[in-house]
């Protein structure tokens, strides 16, 4: 099994990244060979600060390594080191259907929230083809956002391959399901671009202000509350253990309970649960070239497979 998932350095990582994507990678790493990149080429579409570009990147791979991702196993590069992929795009391009792209929710998302509606911006779901057909990945760990780009990669793939024969491989998106969609303080999906996010590695006094300001309904303590529709219970079930979640929905229902108890338990869980990565990362900051070693190796190792891809590619459709 081939997997692969990229995350765009375009902001902190936040509790909707780590249990939607980069937990299920985590754990993905025994099962397959995994490819994980930092999706730089992807973030020029919002990020237009050269330094701030850089330092995403450089934090996003320094969260990946403070979870004790295994990079003997894993190829973990920055997705601008392999010139390929853009080459590829292009070959993907002349087959992508306008249609396809103008389907897209995320685009129409993200120009309704400001975002500059370039061509860029259109087209990314294309770069994103790119990056999973070159690996040869049968599966895509990411949120539920990001299913219909993993789709339109499996449709620009069996177009490609009915012009030009079997060149690539079609994905699958995988999602968790009971992380598909991880609510943020104010109960919208969290997403850095609706600051409503809790990071992982930011401020703690700031993380517990945002906890403790969680939106929910307006029941006294004593009311008997629904678990499923509220935002603290939500983010408090991922990292509770199934008897901790049974002893709290029951307590839900049986009324007694306020919600400030629940978001300072949510706030001990999350303080506590990271506090072993803190660490780690703090002590990777300081060997900041083993971390540039790190993308490096995996920028020669994932440059292999994608030269051999993007050959094959160049082959089938005249231009060698
Ligand atoms: P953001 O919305 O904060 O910009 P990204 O689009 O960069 O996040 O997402 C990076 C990865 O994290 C993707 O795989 C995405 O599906 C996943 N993800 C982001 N937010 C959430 C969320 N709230 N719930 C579940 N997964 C999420
Ligand atoms: N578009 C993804 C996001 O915003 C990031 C990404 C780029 C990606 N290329 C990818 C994810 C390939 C999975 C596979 O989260």
């Amino acid at each position: 099994m081939r997997i692969l998932s990229g995350i765009q350095p375009s902001g902190k990582l936040h509790l909707g990244n780590y249990f939607g994507m980069m937990r299920p990678i985590l754990d993905l790493q025994k099962e397959g060979q995994v490819f994980l990149f930092i999706a730089d080429y992807h973030a020029l579409t919002s990020v237009t600060d050269a330094a701030a570009l850089r330092q995403g990147s450089l934090d996003v791979a320094l969260d990946f390594l403070a979870f004790g991702l295994d990079t003997e196993r894993t190829i973990f590069y920055r997705q601008s080191d392999i010139h390929e992929v853009t080459e590829l795009t292009w070959l993907l391009s002349v087959v992508t259907p306008m249609g396809l792209l103008e389907r897209c929710h995320s685009y129409k998302d993200k120009v309704a929230k400001g975002l500059p509606a370039t061509h860029g911006l259109f087209s990314y779901p294309v770069l994103m083809a790119a990056d999973i057909l070159i690996m040869h990945s049968n599966v895509v760990p990411v949120g539920r956002d990001q299913k219909q780009h993993v789709e339109v990669t499996r449709d620009i793939a069996i177009k490609f391959n009915n012009l030009y024969g079997e060149v690539f491989t079609l994905p699958e998106p995988s999602i968790r399901e009971e992380v598909a969609v991880v609510p943020g303080v104010d109960g919208q999906k969290m997403s850095k671009s609706y600051n409503n996010t809790v990071e992982i590695f930011g401020d703690l006094k700031e993380a517990r202000q945002r906890i403790m300001r969680i939106v929910t309904d307006s029941k006294t303590v004593e009311d008997s509350k629904d678990p499923a529709a509220c935002n603290v219970y939500s983010l408090y079930r991922l990292f509770a253990t199934p008897e901790e979640r049974a002893e709290m929905e029951a307590r839900y229902r049986n009324g007694g309970l306020g919600y400030g108890e629940v978001k300072k338990a949510l706030y001990e869980k999350f303080a506590a649960h990271f506090e072993p990565y803190r660490q780690r990362r703090a002590e990777l900051q300081r060997d900041m070239g083993y971390v540039e070693s790190v993308l490096k190796r995996g920028a020669d190792r994932a440059r292999e497979e994608a030269s051999r891809t993007l050959k094959n590619a160049r082959r089938a459709v005249g231009l060698e």
